[in-house]
């Protein structure tokens, strides 16, 4: 193998047998570990992207401080983004196609732009952060063609919104195998879709036999709306195979570099936490405004998604998002939040007293729901599913209420009590892989929430008064590994004895 030095980095080029190249970057010389391509014959050095300097994206050679060498996104090297449409296309019918859009811009307002987030499966195949894209992947026999179509390099839209990394960029830093401009899609991808034995794609979420009559499939003169009418014409509409099963389950699996970037985000996450136990806040803005603060400034991107900061009985709703009254001494908050870290999520939920000291009724409800979330990490591994893990917590829950005075049946407990679910997977989305089954057993490599809470009605007899109106949650996110799961938010103390200390502040 070869390798040249340039005045940005040492960049390789490595033809494979079937002729699909693909640029890998070195790191101390070792370009990749292993058999990562099967077949590569040649290999040849070439000149790296040194005539572009800006691209759409934080990349390593203009964001040194948030990418290694090699990466295209925090964590994840180019070969990783490779592997992962490696795994896609071996899941693949040979001969066939996938076609991901990537996610628009949406206007808040006239031209005021939200914050922009990519389709999720875009950013998973390949890192590309930028709007109106499209990219497709092609299986032939034992290798595969990654086509993206990107907006194009344009000085004057440039010096409005910033530097694109246009097509050129799309195949030196993305490994496109081929690139082009998103305006010439009807051309380029039509040639794909006559060729395709089978297309991959999932449809708009409204469509349905009846779409163009009764609902708009896709806005008309957007990608999607081409790429169905290219479908059509080519009466492959109808048996489109659904990418979104297929995806959940690859991205259910998370590498060792995923796990990487995850305890990352729950670290800095976890962290913020701690630190706003010993804050005593008195107003649910300040609080949400010193976890995002402590989320970024920690290297976060930014948060998750929009937290809850709810005292006293606000803790009740369960997505109370209003964070807007004042927190009072005696009271519990209850916060559900997280940072977002290298596009993938953390999910926290702690339950702490305002003025830093549990009361006696208090310190009971919270143990039992601790109780309960403990014994259900413990069980969260490749014997237990997501649904049996539920059914477990519903079991504990009965035993725990029970020993501190509830008399409560099952059905209080699911349907007034605990009306929420065990947990989820998480990682890019904040609610990741929801299309694999919750009664599977638990794989290796699954990053999935244990979030049991107790939500006690304010004017419920049943009760015990000195319970009503609290609610608590405990959440952390388990990486399942055999027996022995690993919390990735550990930085977020839970213990009675530890919350009280911190806010005390006899430990930092
Ligand atoms: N933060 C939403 C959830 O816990 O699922
Ligand atoms: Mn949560
Ligand atoms: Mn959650």
């Amino acid at each position: 193998m070869a390798g040249s030095q340039s005045g940005f980095r040492q960049c390789f080029r490595l033809v494979q047998r079937s002729g699909v190249s693909r640029w890998f970057i070195s790191q101390n010389n070792k370009i990749f570990p292993g058999s990562v391509l099967r077949t590569p014959i040649t290999t040849r050095c070439c000149r790296p992207y040194a005539t572009q300097t800006g691209f759409g994206q934080p990349t390593h050679e203009t964001r040194p401080h948030l990418l290694k060498e090699g990466e295209l996104t925090p964590g994840i090297q180019a070969v990783e983004y490779h592997l992962r449409r490696r795994a896609l296309a071996d899941k693949m019918q040979d001969g066939a196609v996938a076609i991901f859009v990537g996610a628009e811009k949406t206007f808040r307002s006239g031209v005021v732009f939200h914050e922009f987030h990519q389709n999720p499966n875009v950013y998973y195949l390949s890192g590309f952060m930028e709007p109106n894209c499209v990219i497709a992947i092609e299986r032939h026999q034992d290798d595969y063609e990654f086509h993206m179509f990107v907006e194009p390099k344009n000085e004057r839209v440039e010096l409005w919104e910033g530097p694109r990394t246009g097509v050129q960029g799309a195949l030196d830093v993305f490994n496109a195998d081929s690139a082009s401009d998103i305006g010439g899609l009807r051309k380029r991808l039509d040639e794909i879709i006559g060729r395709a034995s089978v297309v991959y794609m999932d449809k708009p979420k409204d469509s349905s036999d009846f779409g163009s009559f009764f609902s708009p499939q896709a806005k008309r003169g957007s990608p999607e709306a081409s790429i169905i009418e290219m479908l059509k014409h080519y009466g492959k509409y109808k048996n489109l195979k659904a990418l979104s099963p297929i995806m959940h389950r690859l991205r259910s699996v998370k590498s060792p570099a995923e796990l990487q970037v995850m305890m990352t985000a729950g670290q800095i996450s976890g962290r913020a936490f701690t630190e706003a136990y010993a804050e005593r806040f008195t107003k649910e803005a300040d609080l949400y405004a010193f976890l995002e603060y402590v989320f970024k400034i920690g290297g976060c991107e930014k948060s998750a998604y929009v937290p809850v900061v709810a005292g006293g009985t606000h803790s009740l709703a369960i997505h109370y998002t209003r964070n807007d009254d004042v927190l009072h001494p005696g009271d519990m908050v209850l916060v559900d939040a997280g940072g977002q870290y290298g596009g993938y999520c953390a999910d926290i939920s702690r339950t702490w007293p305002v003025n830093g000291k549990f009361t006696d009724a208090q310190k009971d409800l919270y143990q039992c729901v601790l109780n309960v979330q403990k014994a259900c990490i413990e069980l969260a591994n490749t014997s237990n599913s997501l649904q049996s893990l539920q059914q477990e917590a519903c079991r504990l829950f009965q035993i725990e209420l029970k020993n501190i005075g509830f008399d409560a049946s099952m059905s209080d407990i699911t349907n007034i009590l605990y009306p929420h679910y065990i947990g989820h997977h998480v990682g890019i989305d904040l609610h990741d892989c929801s299309l694999v089954p919750r009664n599977e057993n638990l794989n290796n490599g699954n990053v999935v929430t244990i979030e049991p809470g107790i939500y006690v009605p304010v004017d419920n007899e049943k009760f015990p008064k000195h319970f009503r109106g609290m609610g608590i949650r405990i959440e952390d996110n388990v990486y399942i590994n055999d027996n022995s799961p690993l919390i990735t938010c550990a930085a977020a103390s839970k213990e009675v004895d530890d919350i009280e200390r911190v806010a005390s502040g006899l430990l930092e």
